[in-house]
């Protein structure tokens, strides 16, 4: 731990396929007034947290979920690829909710500037991948040739927009994109009506000139100056530790690493501020786009009932979620890749059936397999333990005491396996609002 008396910076991160309800505990951390700041370190618009407080609902892509505090700070740090429309849609969507975040939030000069090409590229490369029925199921947010062009060092960052050579930069990348779209079309037969990429190119040139207005700075100068006076900061993760470049099913994984070691780099601080590192996870599983998903749910009628009683449906595209049992294999693994040390559970209030299953192992080669492997493909099977479903009448609830007992056994049968990985729970969620929580040490 670092000196006394400086700040701590707390991590919290998804411990599945992403949407495990980050928004909302983010939201709910906020409450405890140990924090001045929230920053956001990695990712981009993929993400669709949602923000259910004081009667106020918002999806947050690109603005960190500290939004609705109105004297939090909010920090976009290095390792996120920034779509500049979102972020102008999202803070004027929030000045017309009653918060004008403008001033208080900051954005690295670091961070990457996703050009108006990126989402076409994106497109273009999953239609080239279906192709050879290896779709991906992206958001289509431009995230994977965002960092691409960031990794070969041709790509745009937030501060290039104060130089004066901005416009030949775009230039020169948009004519090296225009040659990638030929090629997608000669070879693949992919295109985009040029004047669609006008139009697009004119609402991206516009929130650029607003983009220009906004608090550019070197962040991690700003974050270590908030440290070293005694503030502290929580960083949220984005997506989910399973989709993690380096560690999770690649390719069926976001383009940048969602562990909380990126955490650092993002922020540009040593990882002795870390103090908790906080991890989110759902009662069970849900999984959207391509890729495999072992502890899917076999049975689409069960995994239907899931999906309509959780309302599995992305925040960010849409698309239905698939549904699995809680998968403590892959739970297992992103404890010991994170170093997660308090969970959070939520959808506690969601159980359509009367019994759940719980996966504890994969099946590779006939035999349980010790280890998360390389392609979850080889996954054949895997294994499960049955337990009683608690039933749909926890929502709301907010006292430990009062939750059903079948609740009651399942979660203490989490909590153990938790406590063995060196994790304990924190609080349980019931229900979509900051208030639908139960503190699960009182
Ligand atoms: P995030 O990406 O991790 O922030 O999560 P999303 O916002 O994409 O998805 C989580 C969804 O679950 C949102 O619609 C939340 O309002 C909702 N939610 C969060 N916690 C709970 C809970 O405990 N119960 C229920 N029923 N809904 C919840
Ligand atoms: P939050 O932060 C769930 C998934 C996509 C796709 C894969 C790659 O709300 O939890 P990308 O657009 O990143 O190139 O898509 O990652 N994905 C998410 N799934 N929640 C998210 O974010 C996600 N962000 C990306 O569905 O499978
Ligand atoms: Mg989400």
């Amino acid at each position: 731990m670092n000196d006394q008396k400086k700040g701590f910076v707390d991590v919290l991160v998804g411990l599945q396929w992403g949407d495990e309800g980050k928004g909302k505990n983010i939201d709910d951390l906020l409450l405890s007034k140990v924090y001045s700041g929230v920053a956001r370190f990695q990712g981009g618009a993929n993400a669709g947290h949602t923000l259910n407080s004081a009667g106020v609902s918002f999806i947050g892509h690109i603005i960190p979920s500290g939004c609705l505090h109105q004297d939090m700070e909010l920090y976009i740090g290095s390792e996120v690829v920034v779509d500049v429309i979102s972020l102008v849609k999202e803070i004027k969507e929030l000045k017309e909710k009653g918060f004008d975040i403008a001033p208080r939030l900051y954005i690295s000069n670091r961070a990457k500037l996703v050009s108006y090409m990126h989402s076409y590229l994106d497109l273009a490369d999953e239609a080239y991948r279906s192709n050879t029925g290896s779709k991906i199921g992206t958001t289509a947010r431009g995230i994977g040739p965002a960092y691409s062009d960031s990794r070969a060092r041709r790509g745009l960052l937030i501060g290039d927009v104060m130089f004066a050579d901005f416009d030949d930069k775009v230039e020169k990348l948009s004519l090296f994109h225009n040659n990638l779209l030929k090629l997608y079309k000669e070879e693949y037969g992919f295109e985009i009506a040029t004047d669609k990429i006008e139009e697009s190119k004119k609402n991206w040139i516009e929130a650029i000139e607003e983009l220009k207005k906004m608090n550019i700075c070197d962040l991690s100068y700003l974050i270590h100056e908030r440290l070293e006076s005694g503030k502290n900061i929580l960083a949220e993760g984005a997506q989910g530790l399973m989709l993690d470049i380096d560690f999770g099913d690649y390719p069926n994984v976001t383009s940048s690493n969602t562990l909380p070691a990126n955490m650092c780099l993002g922020l540009g601080i040593p990882h002795s501020y870390i103090r908790n590192i906080y991890g989110v996870m759902k009662a069970y599983t849900t999984k959207v786009g391509g890729g495999n998903f072992p502890a899917r749910i076999k049975d689409e009628a069960v995994e239907k009932l899931f999906q309509d009683a959780g309302h599995e449906f992305g925040a960010t595209t849409g698309r239905p979620r698939m549904c699995g049992w809680l998968d403590l294999f892959a739970l297992e693994y992103a404890i010991k890749l994170s170093g997660v040390n308090k969970v959070f559970i939520n959808k506690s209030d969601i159980c359509p059936t009367d019994k759940v299953k719980v996966v504890t192992g994969y099946i590779k080669d006939g035999k349980n397999t010790p280890e998360f492997p390389l392609r979850l493909a080889e996954i054949t099977d895997v294994v499960t333990e049955d337990l009683p479903g608690w039933g749909q009448e926890n929502f709301g609830v907010t006292d430990k005491s009062k939750i059903s007992p079948e609740l009651k056994t399942y979660m203490e049968y989490v909590e153990n396996k938790l406590k063995n990985l060196g994790a304990e729970i924190v609080s349980v969620g019931t229900g979509p609002s900051r208030e639908h929580t139960i503190d699960w040490n009182k």
